[in-house]
């Protein structure tokens, strides 16, 4: 990690020091049965065979006809994958395992309270409820391809049975994840035009039942003061026949789902054979600047990607107990809990609440009855769980034989926790780097062939050429310490399509910085910039550092600072605001405010909480700030730029370095003796 933090030091120009761990081996138990255990991959995904090489994982998939072209990249950086193919999503999650998978369990659902029965929903199941869901959506909602559907669910079953159906259609769904505010919903449906929206009465979450049909009656104002009205709500019900949300049913706007579809019961609807290139879903991500933006991933090549990549990284094989302890409503959850795995007809585990609820054993006793032993998860769910409980795990006689970890760095102390008392030692693991934009992974070990390496995500995937570039667009050679913007040189399946609706922010925010010729059309003058720093080991092992832009990750959630800020503003006694993310033991980072007001107002307690709930109201709880510093001024540049890099190690109590050449210098001593002494 980087030692001090000079104002106006770039990211990328940050000596890094830190001891270098220990490789370790993967058992002999797990490389006996792995999906991958060939070295040959690496020379069948070396460059000399790029892009071909990417049809392995296109043949995981069933195929209505077959692309002509693999790759077409005449119009960079708008990469066209499997060009001329045509398959539906849907039909290769759930049509297609019918015959051998068909009474086979395709999800578990693992309601939150310990009391509730668990939920098993066959492949057979799931086909029925998808078929009746997407008739409901075509011939009661009267939504076709290309048409955005958005969900503003929980871990529910439903959720994946909502998603499968759309994708049965062509029908872009936009799931937004449940902790994200009414508000936050709203916009998305603005942002992509969607004018049907599904969501559910109540479910629980840390003990407390959660009335989520209240928010989508703000979902609906919201949209239609930003300009988008919202014609239909599907309600899905938590409990068969009951209602457990205290706001009315609107006539002739709400329906409950399971009335709604009575006269498609026993009915099915064909999937639609869809264009490879044709967009399979929308996925809002916080950037640096205002609004997030709606990242568009495409049916074949990401279907490919996915499936291809929880064969051999996740090694699921037919009769393996898969469980990602993550939310459907970011990407993990789409590509590694619904799309990858579904794919290769798993058996995908969903748990519905927290892991602490309602002790630090619940994950265990989960893995234990249902036979886990694929164990997907979060470095802040591992701290917490190791915190709470660091003996639990050896209370239970659940065995895993490979487990993940994605989302943020995890400390070397935390993964050997991992692999020690989670893992028995005897499961293998994999450290996942990628990104919403990216669909899949772009670092990660292959489990049988490459030893593990604690808080390195590994070198890159096979037919993924990561690169690390110094501010200037010089290679930065591994093996040197230092570190640098982490970029993939080449195009690949999974990779976005483009921002919805706004195709000049995709080429600014992820080709501009390192393009070397707007007009080229050859792939390789344009390198995929990720926007997270990196070291590059003398072993070819990525060490990702964290985002260098003004994005934030709280407990593996990514918030955007601007956005925050925006939200702060909205409390009127704010004339100024600066987030930035303090580090926590528990959660990795957390949301923490600056603010500084306007003139004849007066800091107190109150204030600070109504701007925190102002976060929450705009947000999401989510967001909701740690702390709020109400401070006499921010600190600036002379051009009049906040310096959130300062405030951050003031929260953290680094050296903040030399500040002489700021407007005004004085103000960050202050500030430091005010926040250090409260
Ligand atoms: C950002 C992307 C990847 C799916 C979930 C998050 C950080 C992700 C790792 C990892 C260190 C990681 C990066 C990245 N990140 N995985 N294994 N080690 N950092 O997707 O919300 O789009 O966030 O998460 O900073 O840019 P996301």
């Amino acid at each position: 990690m980087p030692t001090e933090a000079k104002a106006g030091t770039s990211e990328s120009q940050i000596g890094v020091h830190w001891r270098e761990e220990p490789l370790t081996e993967p058992p002999g138990s797990f490389v006996s049965q792995a999906n991958m255990s060939d070295p040959s991959v690496f020379e069948r995904f070396s460059e000399k065979n790029f892009p071909k090489c990417f049809e392995e994982y296109a043949d995981l998939l069933t195929w209505d006809s077959k692309w002509h072209t693999i790759l077409d990249a005449g119009n960079p950086p708008f990469w066209k994958w499997f060009v001329g193919g045509k398959l539906n999503a849907s039909y290769n999650c759930v049509d297609r395992h019918l015959t051998s998978h068909g009474s086979k369990a395709a999800l578990i659902w693992v309601p939150e309270p310990e009391d509730e029965p668990t939920r098993i929903i066959t492949y057979r199941q799931l086909y029925d409820r998808v078929n009746e869901f997407a008739l409901l959506l075509s011939e009661f909602a009267r939504l076709h391809a290309g048409d955005r559907v958005t969900f503003h669910l929980p871990m529910i079953p439903e959720l994946p049975v909502s998603m499968l159906a759309a994708a049965r259609l062509g029908i872009i769904h936009n799931q937004v994840f449940g902790g994200f505010s009414a508000k936050a919903c709203a916009e998305r449906m603005e942002d992509s035009k969607s004018t049907v929206l599904v969501t559910i009465d109540g479910y629980y979450r840390n003990g407390k039942l959660i009335d989520k049909k209240k928010e989508a009656d703000v979902t609906v104002t919201e949209a239609e003061r930003l300009g988008t009205k919202v014609e239909k709500v599907l309600v899905w019900r938590r409990f068969p026949g009951q209602y457990v949300s205290e706001a009315p049913m609107v006539k002739g706007r709400d329906y409950f789902v399971d009335e709604a579809m009575k006269p498609f019961s026993g009915k099915t609807i064909g999937p639609v054979s869809m264009d490879a290139e044709a967009p399979l879903f929308l996925m809002y991500t916080s950037g640096s600047t205002g609004m997030p933006k709606g990242v568009q991933h495409r049916t074949g090549g990401y279907l490919a990607y996915v499936a291809g990549t929880s064969k051999y990284v996740q090694d699921i094989h037919p009769e393996d107990v898969y469980w990602c302890f993550a939310d459907i409503g970011w990407i993990t959850g789409h590509s590694y809990i619904v799309y990858g795995p579904l794919a290769l007809a798993a058996t995908s585990v969903m748990y519905e609440g927290v892991p602490l609820y309602p002790d630090a054993g619940r994950p265990w006793r989960i893995a234990e009855r249902l036979g886990v032993n694929i164990f997907h998860t979060a470095p802040t769910t591992i701290r917490m769980l190791r915190k709470a409980g660091p003996d639990e795990p050896s209370k239970y006689t659940f065995r895993f034989k490979a487990m993940t970890t994605v989302g943020e760095p995890i400390e070397p102390e935390a993964w050997r926790w991992f692999y020690e008392t989670v893992g028995k030692k005897q499961a293998v693991i994999t450290d996942t780097w990628w990104q919403t934009e990216t669909g899949g992974f772009m670092c990660s070990t292959i489990p049988a062939l490459s030893p593990m390496k604690a808080g390195s995500a590994g070198p890159g995937m096979p037919g993924i050429y990561p690169i690390i570039y110094d501010e200037d667009g010089v290679e930065v050679p591994a093996g040197q310490n230092r570190a640098g913007n982490i970029c993939i040189r080449n195009p690949w399946p999974g990779i976005m399509q483009t921002i919805w609706g706004d195709p000049d922010r995709f080429v600014r925010t992820y080709y501009s910085k390192y393009n070397r010729n707007k007009e080229s059309k050859d792939w390789h003058d344009w390198p995929y910039f990720a926007g997270d720093g990196a070291v590059l080991a003398a072993d070819g092992y990525f060490r990702i550092l964290g985002r260098i832009d003004d994005v934030i990750k709280v407990a593996g959630h990514r918030l955007g600072t601007k956005e925050l800020e925006n939200a702060v503003l909205a409390t009127p006694e704010v004339a100024e605001a600066a987030a930035i993310a303090m580090a926590d033991e528990l959660r990795g980072h957390v949301p923490v405010i600056y603010v500084a007001l306007k003139p004849g107002t007066s800091s107190s307690k109150e204030l600070e909480e109504r701007i925190k709930e102002n976060v929450v109201k705009e947000l999401g709880p989510v967001a909701r700030p740690r702390l709020v510093h109400i401070v006499p001024d921010l600190p600036k540049t002379r051009s009049g730029k906040i310096m959130r890099r300062l405030l951050a190690s003031i929260s953290d109590r680094t050296d903040y370095g030399d500040v002489t050449t700021l407007a005004n210098p004085d103000i960050v001593e202050t500030i430091r003796r005010q926040v250090q002494a409260e």
